[in-house]
């Protein structure tokens, strides 16, 4: 639950972004509103009619509040008949108004709600999508995803329909009232006695269903990341036959998300038969001292017949309003979350007047550079290291060292703590963030290939490569071979885990990913984990030939002596030893152990014999 300032900032954040956002109707929504006033008027000129021709028609009444009226139809010398014609065609006209003005704002606002709501939803997704990956790793994907497919969902519903039902019920509501006092006030005092009891329920009731509201959409969110995360791993979960447990754990967060969801409906269904009858108790009042003013002769039959409508009236959009309460209270839940997420700010951005930096020559520098996930745990200290341009450079450490750690605040993913990262002699946070990461090209353990062709997932760093571009690339990484003997070549469909290809083909892609690329600044982390020794030989081959004449940071767990140029080697966040092979092993020192530890020596041994 968010603190009060949290839920402050995060209000702010959304009325700006709502009200950015609505700038481009607000013509239209004007239009729409004043549609909407004028419907009002025709719904309060509905009863009218029928009193006119109860009075001037039936009885000859004179109307207290209308004198002028009354006594220009008498003057006018219209016949009952013509009078009672006119009110016919009145009713009529009213009636037809009302019609076109009410088609009018329910298409014009359908609209209005649907645009909003879309460029609501691409502004959310551009946010999320950009927010830091300290943001990300605390969060769960499923309930993002929900914040933006449903809740966006909650959110037009009752800006497509409760707008409507609101901003009109609401006119009618004050027009009735100032007609109803103009008219007797005594008599509009009493038909309304009951209005403040009734006001006062349906604010407790709201109050109660949004709690609701907001409890069944944080459930949703989290019934949303467990399905999320049961299908991203589900080659785990029928392997390992958890099947069953996991059955269990959505069956329970389902039943606590249904629970929110009826205490919600109960609310809701509780409101409804209380509004019912004291709407029956404000018609009882209305019936009573109506008729006994109308035989005191104070009040005319017409008027009896005006306040009864509008009271009737009156409470149907009350009625409305609280039916329309609990898809309200879901979309104040819903924005509320959409607010908490839009006011995260990106951890890592531009610095005010960052330039882009164009082509870089790849020259790293780390300058005491320390950092920590948590301020309290430092994960990496003071390191220190320069990489030439185009120079290979193979980090090598224990598991846990700080490797990933290290090369991911190349491409900014983080910021130091303390410390500069600087390339080609420049702090790298006095470059724009796009232009920075244009210049690098990251290979992690784990390829994860996007659903489409095998020539998008190719193109993705690079969407305008022509078709001999792309072949070229595959070409340069030993994967043009494979992919001709796919079923549709380049056009094959690969889906979301790449399942369909082996994890050295799909490495080979992207690295053939990376070659398109065309960077100068290559961030390898242990690509070739897990791959056998004949696919790893193939990865290897096409690293090297991807990696001529970048600057390669290569994190890697075996001795890849053959191709790096230095060794560094990190332990408990610190460099502690840098050199070519042949240094290192001559020192005998951690590197020495480390190749002796992990009985690299066969492996060093036949990659030395080249
Ligand atoms: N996203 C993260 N959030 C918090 N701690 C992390 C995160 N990633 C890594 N760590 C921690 O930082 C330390 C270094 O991790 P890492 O850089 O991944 O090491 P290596 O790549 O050398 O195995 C580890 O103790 C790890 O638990
Ligand atoms: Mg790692």
């Amino acid at each position: 639950m968010p603190n009060d300032s949290a839920s402050n900032t995060s209000r702010k954040a959304i009325t700006s972004l709502v009200l950015d956002l609505a700038r481009p109707y607000r013509a239209s929504l004007m239009i729409v509103l004043a549609a909407m006033a004028v419907e009002t008027v025709a719904g309060l000129a509905g009863p009218w009619p029928l009193k006119i021709v109860i009075d001037n028609v039936l009885y000859h009444r004179t109307m207290p509040r209308l004198a002028s009226l009354g006594h220009w139809l008498t003057a006018s010398g219209f016949s009952k008949m013509h009078i009672l014609y006119g009110c016919c065609a009145a009713t009529l006209i009213i009636a037809l108004s009302t019609g076109l003005l009410t088609h009018y704002f329910t298409l014009s606002m359908g609209e209005i709600a649907h645009r909003f709501v879309h460029a609501l939803r691409c502004r959310v997704f551009a946010h999320v999508q950009r927010l830091s990956l300290r943001f990300h790793d605390s969060q769960r994907t499923g309930d993002l995803t929900s914040r933006i497919v449903p809740d966006v969902q909650a959110i037009q519903d009752v800006l497509a329909n409760g707008v409507i039902i609101f901003v009109s019920n609401s006119c009618l509501l004050v027009g009735m009232l100032a007609t109803m006092l103009w008219l007797n006030w005594q008599f509009a005092l009493l038909a309304l006695s009951v209005a403040p009891i009734l006001f006062l329920a349906i604010y407790r009731s709201t109050h109660r269903v949004r709690s609701a509201a907001r409890a069944a959409k944080v459930s949703d969110g989290l019934l949303a990341s467990l399905t999320q995360e049961t299908l991203a791993s589900i080659r785990i979960v029928q392997g390992l036959s958890q099947e069953h447990r996991q059955d269990e754990r959505f069956q329970k967060q389902g039943t606590s998300s249904l629970e929110a969801h009826l205490r919600g409906v109960r609310y809701q269904a509780r409101i409804t038969p209380l509004i019912d009858l004291l709407a029956g108790v404000g018609l009882a009042l209305v019936m009573w001292y109506g008729a006994t003013r109308v035989m005191a002769g104070v009040l005319t039959t017409g008027d009896l017949v005006v306040f009864f409508a509008y009271v009737t009236n009156l409470y149907s959009p009350m009625r409305a309003l609280s039916r329309l309460s609990y898809s309200y209270s879901k979309a104040t839940a819903a924005a509320e979350r959409i607010a908490e997420l839009m006011s995260v700010h990106k951890e890592v951005h531009d610095r005010p007047g960052a330039r882009s930096c164009g082509r870089l020559e790849g020259r790293i520098e780390f300058r005491d550079v320390s950092f920590g996930y948590d301020p309290k745990q430092p994960v990496l200290t003071g390191v220190n290291l320069r990489i030439a341009p185009g120079e290979r450079i193979a980090i090598v450490g224990a598991t846990g060292a700080g490797k990933s750690t290290l090369i991911s605040l190349i491409p900014r993913l983080f910021d130091p703590t303390a410390g500069t990262v600087l390339i080609d002699g420049e702090d790298i946070r006095a470059f724009s963030l796009d232009s920075l990461r244009d210049n690098t090209s990251v290979l992690l353990q784990d390829t994860l290939l996007f659903h489409g062709t095998v020539r998008d997932n190719i193109a993705f760093g690079r969407s305008s490569a022509s078709q001999e571009e792309i072949v070229a690339a595959a070409r340069v990484a030993f994967a043009d071979e494979f992919i001709e003997n796919l079923p549709a070549g380049y056009d094959t469909l690969v889906g979301e885990r790449g399942a369909t290809l082996s994890g050295g083909q799909k490495q080979r892609l992207a690295i053939a990913r990376a070659i398109l690329r065309d960077a100068p600044i290559f961030l390898m982390d242990e690509p070739t984990t897990g791959l056998d020794a004949a696919s790893e030989r193939l990865v290897m081959r096409a690293l090297e030939r991807a990696s001529a004449g970048r600057t390669t940071v290569f994190v890697t767990h075996r001795l890849v002596t053959h191709f790096a140029d230095r060794i560094v080697v990190c332990e408990h966040g610190c460099v502690v030893e840098d050199g070519t092979h042949d240094q290192l092993m001559a020192r005998g020192g951690r590197y020495c152990e480390l190749v002796k530890l992990h009985n690299f020596a066969a492996d060093v041994g036949v990659r030395m014999g080249h």
